[in-house]
Parts: C-alpha cells; structure tokens; sequence
C-alpha cells in the first residue's frame, strides 16, 4: 500500500519526503490529537460529511482549535485526490495534532495544530467480505472516551496484535463480559431476525459504516437494537459480523475458534453487504451478485 506521491501538509500540497516534524511534536510525544480514516470508492470519498462531522467532534472533544471550517477541509481532501488522480479504490488518512512545541503536558498557547493527510491505493478484500474471518476475545482495557477518534490506540494495536498471532482477523472486544466493539471496527450480533449492537455511548466509536447501516435496516426492514450483547450470547448468535471503513460490513464465522452457527456468513450480513455496496456505488458489485 504505497502512498500517492501528493501529500496535504497544513495547507500545502508537498511531496511525501519533505513532510518535515519536529521532535517536540504532540502527537508523537503524547499521542494528543485525532485522525480519520476515510474509504474511496473508484476516486470519490464515501461517507464524506459523516467522516468530516466526526473529525470535528473528535477536535472539539480534546480542545484543539481548528482555525478552518468543515467546508475548506473537504475541499482540501478532495484537491488532494484531484493532485494524485486518484481514481481507484484506496483510502485516505488524516491526522491533526495540537501542534509543535516544547515538551509540556500543559496545552501551549499560539501553536497551530499540525494537520497532514495522504492517500493510499486500497483494494476491496473480496476474500474476507465473501468468506468471513475468525476473531479471538479480548479485554476492553481502553478509556472511558472512545467515542474519540484519538490517537492513542495502545490498547487496541495490542489486541488487534494478539489476534493476528491467534491467525484471526480481529480482536472483540468487551468489558466484565459486555461486548463493547473490535480493536478497529464496530461488531453487530444477529439473533431471530434482530441485530443488536452496543448503544452509541462514550465506550465505543460510533462508526461511519454504522451510521450507513442504520439507514439501511430502515430500508430492510430489519431491527437493530443498540442494547449491548454479552460474550456468553454469541455462542446463541445466529449471525455476527462487524464494520469499518476499510473492512466493511465483514461477516465473523468463527469466535475463539468455535463456529457461529454453521460457520458460514448469514443471510442479513449478506443483505446489508449487498445495500453498501449499492449506496457506495461499488462498480463491481461482487457481494450484491454472489
Ligand atoms: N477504524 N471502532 C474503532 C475502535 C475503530 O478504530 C473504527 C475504525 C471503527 C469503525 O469506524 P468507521 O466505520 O468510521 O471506519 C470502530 C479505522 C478504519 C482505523 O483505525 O483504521
């Protein structure tokens, strides 16, 4: 996954080798600051406004002032995808810190936050979205502001890691037995025609793949109750998948080693794979025409 040559730095459109940060920087010192991750379909951001109402509500939340509006961001963004002629599948990575300065726990003032964003090619995992992956459980040891698309993801590059090392895809996440999410996505169990997921609180990101699917259980018909599930439920599940930008609505055929169900991905992660791929536009339409 190389980057595209055209990187967004502040306000400026440079080469990706003369990004330059100073060592008394606060991201790399404190981890203080946010990102987003957003997924392009064929050269076209999706989930454009939900992303960028994010990024500013993860700002706000930490007490960085961005002195640019929602508007001039997505018009940055998007002059980037223009100056790489980015016309494939890829994602984008934005990151905005507090800024550059003396070593300090304290806020400083006058600094302007640092903000960059670069662009990578991404294909569509079509072997995960069709087959589905194993998951291990894991303990949610994260902080009490989730919701924050923050930089400090310790924890989560910890569980995602212990996964990997299992031979899994992901990691679920839960405190005291209480499903909360995976390491890097949203995690959604199906029982009897209803799917449950935890509510939207502090504890959890409230993703931008959720937000798409909970328009489209609106148009399936389906129910989605955002009442938290337990561990000792997904041994019942009928189904269980999970979402993310760059995963999207991945079904999970297998956790901790034991199938769910039969071990194969179920018919309502199959419907709302098939309405992403209709509301991203996706050209190919390969899970839609499976
Ligand atoms: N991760 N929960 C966590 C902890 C996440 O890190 C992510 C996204 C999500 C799903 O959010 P969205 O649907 O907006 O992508 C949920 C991104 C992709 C990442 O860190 O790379």
């Amino acid at each position: 996954m190389s980057v595209f040559p055209v990187i967004l730095s502040q306000e400026k459109f440079i080469h990706r080798d003369s990004l330059k940060f100073p060592l008394e920087e606060r991201a790399l010192q404190f981890g203080d600051g946010i990102y987003e991750v957003i997924r392009i379909y064929n050269g076209t951001y999706y989930l454009f406004d939900e992303h960028i109402d994010r990024l500013f509500r993860s700002t706000e939340a930490i007490k960085i002032k961005l002195s640019h509006s929602k508007e001039e961001i997505k018009n940055l963004l998007l002059e980037l995808l223009e100056r790489n002629n980015m016309a494939e599948n890829g994602k984008v990575y934005m990151q905005i810190s507090r800024g550059s300065a003396p070593r300090d726990h304290v806020f400083p003032t006058n600094v302007e936050p640092n903000i960059y964003a670069y662009v990578q090619a991404v294909p569509r995992n079509l072997v995960t979205l069709k087959n589905g992956v194993g998951v291990i459980t894991h303990r949610d040891i994260r902080w009490e502001n989730c919701y924050i698309k923050s930089l400090n993801l310790l924890p989560n590059v910890m569980a995602k890691q212990e996964a990997k090392e299992q031979g899994c895809y992901e990691a679920i996440l839960h405190k005291d037995g209480v499903v909360t999410e995976c390491s890097s996505s949203n995690v959604y169990l199906v029982k009897d025609g209803k799917i449950y997921t935890h509510p939207t609180t502090r504890n959890i990101l409230h993703g931008c793949v959720r937000m798409a699917i909970e328009r489209f259980v609106t148009d399936l018909n389906i129910p989605l109750i955002e009442e938290p599930f337990m561990l000792d439920d997904i041994a019942n599940a009928d189904e269980l998948f999970l979402s993310s930008s760059t995963s999207e609505i991945t079904p999970i055929i297998t956790v901790d080693g034991s199938p769910v169900k039969d071990g194969m991905p179920g018919e309502i992660t199959r419907k709302l794979q098939a309405a992403y791929e209709k509301d991203a536009n996706i050209i190919e339409n390969l899970i839609a025409n499976a």
